[in-house]
């Protein structure tokens, strides 16, 4: 269970932001001042902080500087007043995760909980070790003892210790993100912030204040300063993820900060020196974008000093009974059964002969929503064809090429197997289209249907077709 520490002077807040983060399934510990929440944070596991700005005899402030110091992975959260913009400013500047005003109308009650939900799950992203090459229990693992998966544990040995630009590429679920914490866990910095921003779920106009911050008055609705991650995460590790979204714009601005080590916030002078490491991830061909000039050479060549490239699972199927068993352990202690349910050896081999294109992440679903059919009787061949059938109707285990499809379905309906190939061809390009556009909006149904142009109606019929869920993703 994830423990919040609440640090406030006033009984009232204290009562009923504990009863709140309670009902919320969070175990919560009080604290009446800065001194006596730093005293609790000595002898406690917290993930996460919540303290009041001001105190009768000391501020969140103190407690922001001193965890800073003892304890930088430990997120904390200040609770300002209504016209406290400058302290809150000061606030990340010293290292805060983040600040809020403090609630006080129950619909501000959602951010502050939305708030305190990222920060915890930031927080167990740094603590909770992922291990590699064979999980002992059930928490974090890059699985695989595959000669290619020896290989990527090798080269994060190899970068981890030095504080060189890491670039992660990989299909879609190819385990990138596991790889950024693995290196930052096995790094020097280990000790200090990790720092995610998803390059492609904020809007390009947004990204680079995101990054580098701004200062009041830069562009129209830039009301006060506001400091980038890139300062926040300073003498720690930033994860660009998605990097190959990244607009033109913002990748020349990066492509600086990596060269010169300071940046400038967006429309300040000042030069701000920054010691980050980076790391980032994508799944995009950067060839193929640097050959349309989407993605700079330069900046390619500057992140291409330590690469590491994740194999598709399709090429390391070796693996598969090892990540399936792993995923069983997982899952059936996530679902309360004592007894793991192995799988019957030609449902493994069956899962063997699939192509993957959504990688670890789909055999990890397939297994999840197996083990729940299943019930406690293992897992049949017969289960995982069923979901695999529903998943993708018209599902090849071979050439995954739209050809190749066409040229199945084709012969289906040529031995009388299939009626209506238009429609089932439409299904499976719909379906990709709709899960891809979805994942890439980040779940935000009226970005994807904009991109796609289609209208919101549709977007929501197509979504109850195809059963998909605006987070599919645990991760
Ligand atoms: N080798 C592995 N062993 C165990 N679990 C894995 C492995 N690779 C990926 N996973 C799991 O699969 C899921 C997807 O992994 P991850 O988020 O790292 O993929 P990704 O490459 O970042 O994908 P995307 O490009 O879609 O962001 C996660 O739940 C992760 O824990
Ligand atoms: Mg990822």
């Amino acid at each position: 269970m994830s423990k919040i520490l609440l640090i406030d002077d006033e009984p009232s807040i204290r009562d009923a932001l504990k009863h709140l983060f309670q009902s919320e399934g969070y175990e919560v510990a009080l604290a009446t001042s800065a001194a006596e929440g730093l005293a609790a944070v000595n002898t406690n596991d917290f993930q996460v902080v919540v303290t009041d700005w001001k105190m009768p005899n000391d501020s969140g402030m103190d407690v922001i500087k001193s965890l800073r110091a003892s304890q930088p992975r430990l997120p904390v959260i200040l609770m300002t007043g209504h016209d406290t913009p400058v302290a809150a400013i000061e606030a990340t500047k010293l290292g805060a995760y983040d600040y809020i005003r403090k609630p006080g109308t129950p619909e501000e009650i959602p951010e502050l909980l939305d708030l305190v939900a990222k920060a915890v799950a930031n927080s167990r992203r740094m603590s909770e070790p992922v291990e590699l090459g064979n999980a002992t229990h059930v928490g974090d693992a890059i699985v695989g003892s595959s000669r290619v998966m020896q290989d990527v544990y090798k080269q994060i040995g190899r970068v981890a210790a030095t504080p060189i630009t890491v670039l992660i590429r990989g299909e879609t679920g190819s385990g990138k993100e596991l790889v950024a914490r693995a290196i930052y866990q096995h790094s020097q910095r280990a000790g200090r912030p990790f720092i995610e921003v998803n390059c492609a779920a904020i809007p390009e106009t947004l990204l680079e204040s995101e990054l580098f911050g701004h200062e009041r008055g830069a562009f129209t609705g830039a009301h006060q300063r506001r400091i980038g991650r890139f300062e926040q995460a300073h003498q720690g590790t930033i994860f660009l993820d998605e990097i190959g979204d990244m607009s033109a714009n913002t990748q020349a601005k990066l492509l600086r900060v990596l060269q010169d080590r300071h940046i400038q916030r967006l429309g300040g002078r000042e030069t701000i020196e920054t010691d980050v490491r980076v790391i980032a991830a994508t799944h995009r061909n950067l060839e193929e974008a640097m050959r349309q000039s989407t993605f700079r050479e330069d900046l390619y060549y500057r992140l291409n000093d330590a690469l590491i490239t994740l194999p598709p699972l399709r090429e390391r199927r070796e693996d598969i009974p090892e990540l399936v068993r792993f995923f069983i352990r997982r899952y059936s202690a996530e679902l309360g059964s004592s007894q793991p349910s192995m799988p019957e050896p030609d449902a493994i081999a069956y899962l063997q002969e699939q192509t993957w294109p959504g990688n670890v992440r789909e055999l990890r679903n397939v297994i999840r929503e197996s083990l729940l059919l299943a019930r406690d009787a293992p897992i049949t061949r017969e289960i995982v064809e069923r979901l695999l059938a529903q998943k993708t109707p018209g599902r090849t285990t071979g050439d995954q090429s739209m050809a190749g499809y066409v040229a199945q379905l084709l012969a289906k309906a040529k031995r009388g197997e299939l009626e209506n190939v238009h429609a089932a061809l439409t299904e499976i390009v719909e379906r990709e289209l709709y899960s891809q556009a979805l994942r890439l909006a980040g779940g935000d149904q009226s970005k994807a249907a904009g991109w796609l142009g289609v209208s919101r109606p549709t977007m929501r019929d197509k979504l109850l077709k195809y059963g998909f869920h605006p987070s599919q993703d645990e991760s």
